[in-house]
């Protein structure tokens, strides 16, 4: 049976930027800047992009295109008889946790794209901040969302990398820009919008200390898809005249003009009708639905908002579904089909529990944390970093440099500037500098 692949260079641009675009450009990277020094964050931020994404992802599609193969028999192949596959196996697990409690606040947006529709409609302000506690925490309506936004999720990977996952990518995408420049507009031009703008793009070198850069660092990986094998499983389905340095720059780029594009829409809302920015999903589900209160035409808005958090979620979470079923289906030898389904199953059953451990199993603790943050904390600050370590690893120390630079150049076709560069980043700097991320985050190492 041959591999589905990719059809156009312009489906694979729409599907990588797909899976980078999502919760983490929307409600994090606004935040995270602002609370973090704003100017200040984001120049470090790019340095990242540049010193550690960059080489991290040429070295994901590498994995991938050369040995096209799921991100656990990627491995097998290019280094067969290693323990190495065993990076694959954390990615895949990576996959598994995200995409449970990613699926939930998937549904979270789809629950507010219909509450949208009410804002407005009364005389009275709404208390968002207890209808978002008492709709997370009940039983029932949450999961019948994550149910849903999962449905949508199986549905595009059950038609495959072309049919479905490419497909949607390039219907969904472009609208996401449209509506994403459309809210920009209308909150930029709303009265006060400066001081958003002012919190967002003011340098404040003094808010700069160890643990800012190692946030900048660990919400690069995160918004990137980047340390899991989302990316290897990818460009496993990449034919050989996609140009990775093309597709990883790209890529980096839009993803960072949607975090700054968010960042713009965000913020001068919030600042113009006098609230604060809030922490994590505080900001997009308690406080923008009172700024959408307040704003002329706030419902259509609310809605145009919330369908935007949906697409950028949705578009994430095939890539997550999919690192799973690739795996399943070539390492386990299951149909697709059926793999999709195990995975799809397995993965809403976990969401269930993340869903649940906001209300009514609050009580369970996974080391001090609920189920859904330690879904969230296991994945983003364990088993990314320790993903991407590895990867770097691979790529910089055990596949030969020749085979690293044919892939680069597609065999030649290519030119490419650079290179040493680039490999002293992989074997040096990027191990050395996610090694620091890791140990802080778990606690090893605390040196600010
Ligand atoms: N990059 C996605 C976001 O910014 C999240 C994600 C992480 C998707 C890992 C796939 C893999 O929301």
């Amino acid at each position: 049976m041959t591999r589905d692949n990719f059809g156009s260079r312009f489906g694979v641009l729409m599907a990588v930027i797909g899976s980078a675009v999502g919760l983490g450009n929307l409600w994090k990277f606004p935040y995270v800047a602002g609370k973090n020094g704003g100017a200040a964050f984001i120049i470090l931020y790019l340095g990242f992009m540049v010193l550690l994404c960059i080489p991290l992802m040429l070295s994901e599609f590498v994995i991938g295109r050369r040995s096209q193969a799921n991100v656990v028999g990627s491995f097998r192949k290019l280094a067969p008889g290693t323990p190495w596959y065993f990076t694959g196996v954390i990615g895949v697990a990576a996959a598994f946790f995200i995409l449970s409690f990613y699926g939930v606040v998937g549904g979270w947006t789809l629950e507010y794209i219909i509450s949208s529709a009410g804002i407005g409609l009364n005389s009275e302000l709404i208390d968002s901040e207890q209808q978002f506690h008492s709709f997370t925490q009940s039983t029932v309506r949450p999961i019948i969302f994550l149910v849903i936004f999962m449905g949508l999720t199986t549905y595009i990977v059950l038609a495959g990398i072309k049919n479905g996952i490419e497909r949607y990518s390039k219907i969904l995408m472009p609208l996401l820009f449209l509506m994403i420049v459309i809210l920009a507009i209308r909150s930029l031009t709303l009265s006060g919008a400066s001081a958003g703008i002012e919190f967002l793009l003011n340098p404040d070198f003094s808010a700069i200390d160890g643990n800012v850069i190692l946030d900048a660092l660990g919400q690069g990986l995160f918004s990137l898809s980047l340390g899991m094998g989302c990316m290897i499983t990818y460009s496993s389905y990449f034919k050989k005249n996609i140009n990775l340095s093309k597709v990883t720059l790209i890529t980096i780029s839009a993803d960072t003009l949607f975090a700054l594009i968010a960042g713009i829409a965000i913020l001068p809302a919030v600042f113009a009708l006098g609230f604060q920015p809030d922490a994590g999903p505080g900001l997009v589900f308690i406080i923008l639905p009172k700024v959408f209160e307040l704003m002329p035409g706030g419902s259509v808005f609310a809605i145009i908002f919330f369908i935007v958090l949906a697409v950028a979620a949705l578009t994430s979470a095939i890539s997550l579904l999919e690192v799973v079923v690739a795996y399943l289906s070539e390492e386990l030898k299951l149909k697709r089909k059926t793999a999709t389904w195990i995975a799809a199953v397995t993965i809403s059953i976990a969401g269930v529990f993340c869903s649940l451990s906001l209300g009514s199993l609050a009580g369970i603790k996974i080391f001090d944390n609920t189920i859904f943050d330690f879904f969230d904390k296991f994945s983003s600050n364990f088993l990314m970093p320790f993903g991407g370590m590895l990867i770097v690893l691979f790529v910089g120390w055990k596949m030969r440099r020749a085979d690293v630079y044919d892939e680069l150049l597609n065999g030649g076709t290519l030119k490419i500037k650079m290179f040493n560069t680039l490999m002293f980043l992989l074997k040096f700097f990027a191990p050395i500098a996610i090694a620091l991320i890791f140990l802080n985050k778990i606690g090893l190492l605390n040196f600010m």
